[in-house]
């Protein structure tokens, strides 16, 4: 049986269009899918870039307390496109970017395979689809997850392919709801659902500039998409490639173990790690350096920052401090800085 569906019309300052939006969908997945690229960062209520103002109709939202609205917001009677479904037709007022990624998300079931421990609190997740798994290097896939509220972004860690195979390095959370069921109850076979691919972080191939990669914490599974997909294609030879990844201490840095299992064609990697927490670095003898990954990319790359396209991922702070040392000290071009912050 089909499931119902509305008209909602969107207005931009670019004009007016309308979507047919699934009543299951929420307005950001259903303009989406039509190709209408309503804007947004995390899919998951945290960021605030899907806010909206309804103009028409009747909407249900599913996380009112989701902060990603300020309580501004709130006064004004603003909304979230990535936490509000429509239950009638509807006309809303947002932004649209330009263009939408050229793969249009979509559902189906996966079923999980296993899992590989990275280090005590993070593990690549393997889970297999009918059909093949398609999406771009860096992008995320929000999983549905039984009896868990809401369903979860986790970035994939691996490249399309026609096999179904989708993976995703994902670090347990203390007290984490989802975490808690991925580490905790999963078991090989169980069927979850998988929505994707979303994100806006996904490698380009449009300019020939070298390449930097940066991730802290759980930030690590796009940009091993990434790595993973410049190291695979004839494409990228020729170019240098930094890694940055920081953690909070040694027993976070994982990043050789990931790193040895790739056979670089033509490109030059370069891997740098540190550790923030100065009293886990001492007791465990580490010799590495201590400080935040975006100290270290500065010690590392300095005034050549403007040359590389930058890809990084991680928690708010981490994304925000790199974002403000490339941006403001060192000029690199917004155009050539893609993120994905992990609220
Ligand atoms: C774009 C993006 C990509 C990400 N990729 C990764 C990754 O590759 N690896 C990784 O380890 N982590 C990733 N994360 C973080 C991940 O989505 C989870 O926030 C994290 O794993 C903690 O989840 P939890 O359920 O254990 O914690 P909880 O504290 O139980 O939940 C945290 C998150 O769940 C969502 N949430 C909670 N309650 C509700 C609700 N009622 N309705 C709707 N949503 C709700 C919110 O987004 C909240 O921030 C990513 C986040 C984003 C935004
Ligand atoms: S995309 Fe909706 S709050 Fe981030």
């Amino acid at each position: 049986m089909s499931a119902e569906r509305y008209r909602v019309g969107i207005s931009s300052s670019d004009g007016d269009g309308v979507i047919d939006c699934d009543a299951t969908d929420t307005l950001l997945r259903g303009a989406l899918r039509n190709g209408v690229a309503l804007s947004y960062e995390c899919n998951s209520g945290g960021c605030g870039s899907c806010k909206f103002d309804l103009l028409e109709g009747e909407v249900e939202n599913l996380w009112p307390e989701a902060p990603g609205l300020s309580p501004r917001d709130r006064r004004k009677g603003r909304l979230l496109a990535c936490q509000c479904r429509p239950i009638s037709d509807c006309r809303i007022k947002a932004r649209v970017e330009a263009s939408a990624p050229p793969i249009r998300p979509s559902r189906r079931e996966v079923a999980f395979v296993g899992r590989k421990a990275l280090t005590p609190g993070m593990a690549e997740f393997r889970f297999v689809s009918e059909g093949a798994a398609d999406f771009l290097p860096g992008q995320f896939a929000m999983l549905s997850l039984p009896g868990i509220d809401g369903e979860r972004a986790y970035s994939m860690s691996n490249t399309a392919n026609e096999d179904g195979h989708w993976r995703f390095i994902i670090k347990r959370m203390p007290g984490g709801k989802g975490t808690g069921f991925l580490f905790d109850r999963l078991g090989t076979g169980d069927r979850i659902g998988l929505d994707g691919p979303y994100g806006n972080a996904w490698l380009r191939e449009d300019n020939e500039r070298d390449i930097v990669l940066i991730a802290g914490g759980s930030g690590l599974s796009p940009v091993v998409s990434i790595v993973r997909a410049i190291t695979s294609s004839e494409r990228f030879s020729g170019r240098k490639v930094y890694f940055f990844y920081g953690g909070r201490g040694p027993q976070d840095i994982c990043t050789e173990r990931i790193l040895k299992t790739l056979e670089p064609s033509g490109v030059e990697l370069i891997c740098h790690t540190a550790v923030s927490d100065a009293a886990l670095a001492r007791e465990a003898g580490w010799e590495g350096p201590r400080c935040f990954v975006h100290e270290l990319v500065e010690q590392t790359l300095g005034d050549r920052m403007p040359e590389f396209e930058f890809y990084f991922c991680g928690p708010p702070p981490m994304t925000e401090a790199v974002q403000r040392m490339a941006m403001i000290d060192y000029r690199v071009p917004f155009d050539q800085l893609h993120f994905d912050r992990f609220f």
